[in-house]
């Protein structure tokens, strides 16, 4: 009899079950990291159709605050996107200075208002619905910056996710917090002074900045956490139905 397959071969088998049982944990690793919501959607920015509204411009350069137009943010869970009305208040024509009035660029405004129709906006920031109501109004309250969940708002000419909005991300502050209130831990990356949550850009350079570690910036975390309802929940149900 002639020997077909040198013994060696005899090996083949099992080589392949091992490296077949490597790549399927590789490629379900894969999987798991990029088509989790939690990583595709940080840097999410849809192209917001027919606007050419700029955060850059109104909050940043002008410096017009959050509240001027998330007027809800402090006070109910949801933060609202504001009604054509807001924006009329300067952009009905003769309301700007010629000089500073971009004219043809908020002709979509106009046709909004005769229309009665709302601003153009695609959604960016959505929990999945399993989760309970987002209570904006209760980390603001606290001390929590929009900087510390949406990024540099006042540079970005169109919004886009900066963070995972994942359970561990949710669990590291409330953890973080939790720690600093047992008198572990530092909430100075986490808390800010309640007058300054939406000045992002003193959020980002000089809190988080210039003071970053220093004594004033951590008593003046120590006085916001005083004031702060409870340790934030980790138990499933504060966040889950
Ligand atoms: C002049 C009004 C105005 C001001 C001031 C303003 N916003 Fe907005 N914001 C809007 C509008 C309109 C949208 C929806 C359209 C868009 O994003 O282009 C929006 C969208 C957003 C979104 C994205 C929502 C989503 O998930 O789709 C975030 C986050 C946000 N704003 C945060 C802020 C923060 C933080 C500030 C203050 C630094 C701020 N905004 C100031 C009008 C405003
Ligand atoms: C407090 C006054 C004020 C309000 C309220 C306001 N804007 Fe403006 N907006 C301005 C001014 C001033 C400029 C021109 C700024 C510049 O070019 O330096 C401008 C510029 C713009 C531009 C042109 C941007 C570009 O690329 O040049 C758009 C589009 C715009 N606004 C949309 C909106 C929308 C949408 C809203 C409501 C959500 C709104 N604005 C609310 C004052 C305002
Ligand atoms: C602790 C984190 C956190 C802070 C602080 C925070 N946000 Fe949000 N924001 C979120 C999350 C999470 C969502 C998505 C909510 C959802 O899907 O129900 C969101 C959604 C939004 C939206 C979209 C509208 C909506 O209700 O879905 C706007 C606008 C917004 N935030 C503005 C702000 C502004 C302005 C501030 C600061 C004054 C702020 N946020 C502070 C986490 C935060
Ligand atoms: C940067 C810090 C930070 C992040 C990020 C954060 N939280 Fe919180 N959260 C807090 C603090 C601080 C409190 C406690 C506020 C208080 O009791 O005054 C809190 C309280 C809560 C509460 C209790 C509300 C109540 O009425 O008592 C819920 C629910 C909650 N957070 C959900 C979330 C979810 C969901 C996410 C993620 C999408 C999240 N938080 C992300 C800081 C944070
Ligand atoms: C501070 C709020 C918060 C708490 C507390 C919390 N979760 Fe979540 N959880 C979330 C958010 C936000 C998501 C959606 C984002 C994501 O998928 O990571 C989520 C997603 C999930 C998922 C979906 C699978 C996944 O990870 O994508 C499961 C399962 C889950 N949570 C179980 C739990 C259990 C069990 C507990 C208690 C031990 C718990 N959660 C406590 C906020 C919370």
């Amino acid at each position: 009899m002639s020997v077909r397959f040198p013994v060696w071969m005899n090996l083949l088998p099992t080589v392949g079950a091992v490296s077949g049982a490597v790549g399927l944990v590789t490629v379900i690793a894969i999987i798991t990291h990029y088509f989790t919501p939690a990583y595709w959607e940080v840097g999410y920015m849809p192209t917001q159709p027919g606007s050419g509204f700029s955060h850059q411009i109104h909050a940043g350069k002008l410096g017009m605050d959050c509240r001027y137009c998330h007027t809800n943010v402090e006070k109910s869970a949801e933060a609202n996107i504001p009604p054509v009305s807001t924006c009329m208040g300067c952009h009905t024509d003769g309301m700007l200075a010629p000089a500073f009035d971009p004219k043809d660029k908020v002709e979509f405004l106009r046709t909004a208002w005769a229309e009665d129709a709302s601003v153009p906006w695609v959604r960016i920031h959505k929990l999945p619905d399993y989760v309970r109501n987002f209570p904006h109004h209760v980390h603001i309250n606290a001390g929590v910056s929009c900087y510390s969940c949406h990024g540099q708002i006042e540079a970005m000419p169109v919004v886009y996710q900066a963070h995972s909005l994942s359970m561990g991300w949710c669990l590291d502050c409330h953890r973080g917090v939790g720690d600093a209130i047992d008198g572990h831990g530092d909430p100075s990356q986490f808390l800010v002074p309640k007058d300054k949550v939406t000045d992002l850009e003193w959020v980002e350079k000089i809190y988080l900045g210039e003071l970053a570690g220093t004594a004033a910036q951590r008593a003046t975390a120590q006085a916001v956490l005083a004031g702060i309802r409870q340790a934030p929940p980790e138990n499933c149900g504060a966040c889950h139905y």
